[in-house]
């Protein structure tokens, strides 16, 4: 195995600071949600694992309900850890959530404290973890006094079982109470976690000035809107892809002959930039996202690799700027 003690693949990553906070996060991150169950391939999942990681990607984004089965993507993790990941923990910042359904009965879902340490406790357990890096609030929890999530959150965290505090979807307005609340409590806020894309702008209607104001970072999910952006669902649905798939989350009828059109104009820009279009889109979104990294998804090792590569050329152009403008 030659995955441990290799500084090479750090040589071309770039590593952004995530807010005001000490932590460095790769420009690319990865996530667990879909192709890491108990019904994937496990010598795949490896695969990317170590693809990504011999590419620099040092942050590995999980959540308790990943799967399907629910906990099944955490158990697959753990077992990577012990096997190609084995000796590279210091190496990695792993993440974890609670927030959305988990267990039946009243304590296995949303945002109380009685629910999400018990979560990260089975957390722990499934990856074979003493403590993550980073523990999100999943959701904002409408029933819940947000002093009590976030007290739970820095809960965790002094006692060791997390590094950092994390919420993920919250609005602009309760992130900036979040933030107040955590701060208060002497565990800042370290990191949000929003879905944005160039097909999903809404971060940039003042949740990303509050980031900005109160130095938290920003880690999109679903950059490529779950392979939209991407040029693969130009000639119909492919087997097998996201849209195909009956657990996939991206439904056939987002795929609509506008957003096709869109597709098509935005790949020859893209084509223009010798880039593919998830390459562009990529790299757009941490420009004009003002994000800390991008948390792709993959199902096959070369989606990262080429995902990756899209560092190569994170400049655009001003008539390139509004050109995507006027597409969108
Ligand atoms: N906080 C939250 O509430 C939340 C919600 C959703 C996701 N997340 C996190 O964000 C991560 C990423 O989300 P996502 O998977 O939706 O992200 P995404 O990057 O927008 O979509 C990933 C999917 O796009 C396709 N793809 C990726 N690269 C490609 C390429 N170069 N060419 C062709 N197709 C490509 C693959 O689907 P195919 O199967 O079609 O190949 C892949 O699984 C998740 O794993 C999870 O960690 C968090």
């Amino acid at each position: 195995m030659t995955l441990p003690n290799d500084p090479k693949r750090y040589e071309t990553m770039t590593y952004n600071r995530c807010g005001a906070s000490g932590l460095l996060l790769p420009a690319v991150s990865l996530g667990l949600w879909h192709n890491f169950g108990s019904a994937d391939v496990y010598d795949n999942m490896s695969d990317m694992v170590q693809t990504a990681f011999r590419l620099g990607i040092t942050h590995f984004d999980l959540a308790n309900n990943y799967g399907p089965a629910r906990g099944s993507a955490e158990e697959n993790f753990g077992n990577l850890l012990r096997g190609a990941l084995a000796g590279c923990r210091d190496e990695l910042v792993i993440s974890t959530k609670a927030g959305y359904f988990m267990w039946h009965g009243p304590y296995g879902e949303w945002g109380s404290r009685k629910y999400l340490i018990a979560s990260l406790d089975q957390s722990l357990k499934r990856m074979g973890l003493e403590y993550v890096d980073i523990f999100y609030s999943h959701r904002p929890d409408p029933n819940t006094p947000l002093e009590e999530t976030m007290g739970a959150l820095a809960h965790v965290v002094k006692q060791g079982k997390a590094l950092y505090a994390g919420i993920s979807s919250y609005s602009a307005e309760q992130t900036a109470e979040a933030s107040r609340l955590l701060r208060g409590m002497g565990v800042p806020c370290l990191i949000h976690q929003p879905s944005y894309s160039m097909f999903n702008r809404w971060i940039e209607d003042g949740l990303t000035d509050v980031l900005q104001r109160d130095g938290i970072g920003s880690i999109a999910f679903s950059p490529l809107a779950q392979g939209l952006l991407t040029g693969k669902y130009l000639n119909g649905i492919p087997k097998g892809s996201r849209a195909d798939r009956p657990d996939g989350f991206l439904r056939a009828e987002q795929i609509t002959k506008e957003v096709l059109e869109k597709v098509t104009s935005l790949n020859a820009i893209a084509a223009r930039r010798n880039q593919t279009l998830a390459q562009m889109a990529l790299v757009w979104a941490l420009k004009v996202g003002k994000l800390t990294s991008v948390l792709i998804g993959a199902s096959r090792p070369e989606q990262i690799t080429e995902n990756v590569r899209a560092l190569e050329n994170r400049e655009f152009t001003d008539s390139e700027l509004a050109e995507i403008e006027s597409i969108l």
